[in-house]
């Protein structure tokens, strides 16, 4: 399980020295505690090889909590030391390790990553670790071999060492500079890519000069499409500001260096980051309606929604065929009543601009399931962590209906970091960065949007704040006098009160009680279940009413954690129905960083398309972790794309399944209402990947007309195959053309 705590953001993370001994590679691994495990004479031998980029859980230690040792043997050359400049410590590098570790140098501890009881059961597993010793310390064995053992305690969930920079190098004043690269977005216009970076030093004492280059390559011929050197100087106060402007060739991504040549030391910082690209066209003027076209309601219980359309505003709003007890506010498009009784009711949505109208079939189900379409909304955790505020979550809630809305986003979800604890009554209090909750809930609603919150059926949620333990029905009388339309509910301290080894029955009784309480309420409450996928939840997840349900463990935003995690679901892909869907974690698009600092998502735009692509055909919840008052020009294009959108809320609600593997290219096809497939191309290979899609091997007619749904273009029709040209971790998202099956 993961604890957590604040932690220092290192601005620089991206940043590489040239002179670092890397030790990323040759890491000996074994379960257990030993403090004979320190010691450099120990015969390791037979100890297992493990990548220390990825959780113990992924490399054959599935469901492993506990102690575990980590061991590596490298020299340290004295040429680090005679390169220095400062010639003050050596800085020890060892990447984010879940839940808490102790370091030791050849024997002599180093250091420790605890929670605050100085316990290291209680890491701060999202901390970067960075340890320092002094350059003339004997622990350093130099032009010899050294041992660096680590011991980890994990407490549940993923563990180990999994992902970071690992090296050796010397600390020096080059450790005071910043390439900040993530405060400007990249920007496009008149054909041109431009960017402001910033150099700064974090130093009181030390002042620079040196040469900026900034290299764009092309990544798959290697060719410089842009060079440029630039004089610098800066200082604490007094950063270097300089935005390049350049064409690119081709509508693709590039790759750029940020290469920094300081003048004292000689050394060579490099920052590197890809350019992206945007494929989705503008939203046209005429007006166009984005809405699934299906909703659940259950009989009784508070309706609304508002109708997502796009066009040129003041827009309009119409709807024929509303049942009774419904009505629509033709301005704001917002349709708000109740139903009293189950049946499916057929509505025509109609909205217009000056331009012309435009509608849409719109089927009420008044049933047992809510909403039916999988959430579109966002979430706090992946941005604000536990930082998250009454006054985050309303300039979410506006960004949201400024930029997002039109296209179908709805729910405001909070994450961990509200609660305070319950009161005599049994009530459950928020804590003072929510000064008013029903205020926050009925806020978002006058917007038209949805509000969720966060919970654990333990006594204390995964960062620590109260859970629902023995409140379950006071806890769900609150949230549906709030106003709540969501809840996610994870499992975390409930691992202390289930057995040890849990059955089948155990798994489900905590969200069987919360389901229970919340019947109670008249009130359509989506139910997320969070549990990581532990009994195959998604084989019961539907039959005890949840609306979703977690399949793995907490994504990050690296191509091995997304890959990993989106590229194994087609295990649970056939329990999914409409209003129960498997979600594979939160999208990790924009300015992450699980609060308060963000920085901006480590995924190439490549990875980015190929993450929603995925997220899409997987009917998975869509849930933006990013913070949305900072979204950029190419995140809106991943996050507005209507017709990649319309393929996660197709009313079959189908999952997509993995139908041809071959070569490092994976094809994920997912049928649609209309009688359409959608196919989704992958590679997963780190450089260009030319394949033949053969159609027979994808199980679809030997004729089909495709259309590329990022850049809304028909392609044209293809017999027997088509070629595709996929860029390293890219995608190609086709639809055929609608058939009625
Ligand atoms: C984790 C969960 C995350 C987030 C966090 C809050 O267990 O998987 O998504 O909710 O707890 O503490």
């Amino acid at each position: 399980m993961r604890k957590l705590i604040a932690l220092p953001f290192l601005v620089f993370f991206t940043s590489l020295f040239a002179q670092d001994i890397k030790i990323d590679k040759g890491w000996k691994f074994k379960t257990g505690d030993s403090p004979e495990w320190s010691r450099p004479t120990l015969n390791d031998s037979d100890w297992k090889s493990i990548d220390v980029g990825k959780y113990w859980e992924s490399q054959g230690y599935q469901g492993y909590n506990g102690y575990a040792w980590y061991r590596i043997h490298f020299i340290i050359p004295s040429t680090i030391k005679e390169q220095a400049f400062l010639k003050e410590k050596i800085r020890i590098d060892l990447g984010k390790i879940d839940d808490g570790d102790e370091v030791f140098l050849n024997g002599f501890f180093v250091g420790r990553n605890a929670g605050s009881n100085s316990d290291i059961t209680q890491g701060p597993y999202d901390a970067t670790r960075t340890y320092t010793i002094p350059i003339n310390d004997r622990r350093i064995l130099w032009d010899k071999e050294n041992v660096i053992a680590v011991r980890v305690y994990d407490g549940g969930g993923d563990g180990g060492m999994y992902e970071g920079r690992y090296g050796i190098s010397a600390a020096d004043i080059t450790d005071y500079i910043v390439i900040n690269t993530n405060d400007n977005p990249f920007q496009f216009a008149d054909k041109k890519v431009s960017k402001k970076i910033i150099l700064q030093s974090t130093s009181e004492k030390y002042d620079f000069t040196g040469k900026l280059r900034i290299e764009i390559t092309d990544p798959v011929s290697g060719a410089s499409v842009f060079k440029q050197t630039i004089g610098t100087d800066f200082a604490i106060n007094r950063p270097f500001e300089y935005t390049y402007k350049t064409a690119l060739p081709e509508l693709k991504s590039y790759d750029i260096n940020y290469v920094f040549l300081e003048d004292r030391t000689k050394k060579e910082i490099v920052v590197k980051e890809s350019i992206p690209y945007v494929l989705t066209p503008v939203a046209t003027a005429a007006p166009r309606i984005n809405a699934p076209g299906v909703f659940g309601v259950q009989p009784g219980s508070p309706f609304l929604f508002r109708i997502p359309a796009t066009g040129e505003k003041p827009l309009s709003y119409e709807a024929t065929g509303l049942p009774a007890g419904l009505k629509l506010d033709k301005s704001s498009g917002i349709i708000t009543g109740s139903l009293e009784s189950k049946g499916n009711f057929k509505v025509k949505l109609i909205v217009k601009n000056k331009i012309g109208s435009s509608s849409k079939n719109f089927t009420i189900v008044c049933g047992d399931n809510v909403r039916l379409t999988p959430a579109l909304g966002w979430n706090s955790w992946n941005c604000w962590g536990l930082s998250v505020s009454d006054e985050k979550v309303r300039a979410s809630a506006k960004a949201m209906l400024d930029k997002l809305a039109d296209h179908g986003w709805t729910y405001i979800n909070i994450d961990d970091g509200w609660e305070d604890k319950h009161n005599e009554q049994g009530q459950i209090l928020t804590n003072q960065k929510f000064p008013d909750m029903k205020g926050l809930c009925d806020y978002v609603h006058s917007l038209g949007l949805r509000i969720g919150i966060y919970s654990s059926p333990g006594p204390w949620t995964c960062g620590h704040f109260v859970g629902s333990y023995k409140y379950e029905e006071q806890d769900a009388k609150t949230y549906a006098d709030w106003g709540i339309d969501y809840l996610k509910y994870d499992w975390c301290s409930y691992g202390d009160i289930a057995p040890k080894q849990p059955s089948l029955d155990d798994f489900k009784k905590p969200y069987i009680v919360m389901k229970e309480a919340m019947r109670k309420n008249k009130r359509d409450i989506l139910f997320s279940l969070c549990q990581y996928g532990m009994g195959d939840v998604w084989k019961w997840g539907a039959e005890i009413g949840a609306s979703s349900w977690r399949t793995t463990g907490d994504i990050v935003d690296t191509w091995t954690s997304l890959s990993e995690i989106g590229f194994s679901q087609d295990k649970s892909a056939p329990y999914t129905s409409p209003g129960h869907f498997n979600d594979p974690d939160m999208l990790i698009v924009g300015k992450v960083g699980w609060g308060p600092k963000l920085h901006n998502t480590r995924l190439t735009p490549d990875e980015q398309y190929t993450h929603i692509s995925l997220w899409t055909l997987l009917s998975a919840p869509l849930l933006i972790g990013c913070d949305m008052s900072q979204l950029d020009e190419f995140t809106l294009n991943l996050l507005t794309n209507d017709e990649v959108l319309a393929i996660n809320q197709d009313a079959l609600a189908k999952p997509a399944k993995k139908i041809f593997d071959k070569n490092q290219v994976q094809v994920w096809t997912k049928e649609l209402e209309d009688g359409s497939t959608a196919i989704g191309i992958f590679n997963l290979d780190n450089k260009i990947n030319k394949q033949n899609i053969d159609f027979a091997s994808l199980k679809l007619s030997s004729t089909l007309k495709l259309r590329d749904v990022w850049r809304q273009k028909d392609l044209g029709s293809f017999t027997k195959g088509y070629n595709v040209s996929l860029p390293a971790h890219g995608v190609l998202l086709l639809k055929t053309a609608s058939m009625k099956r």
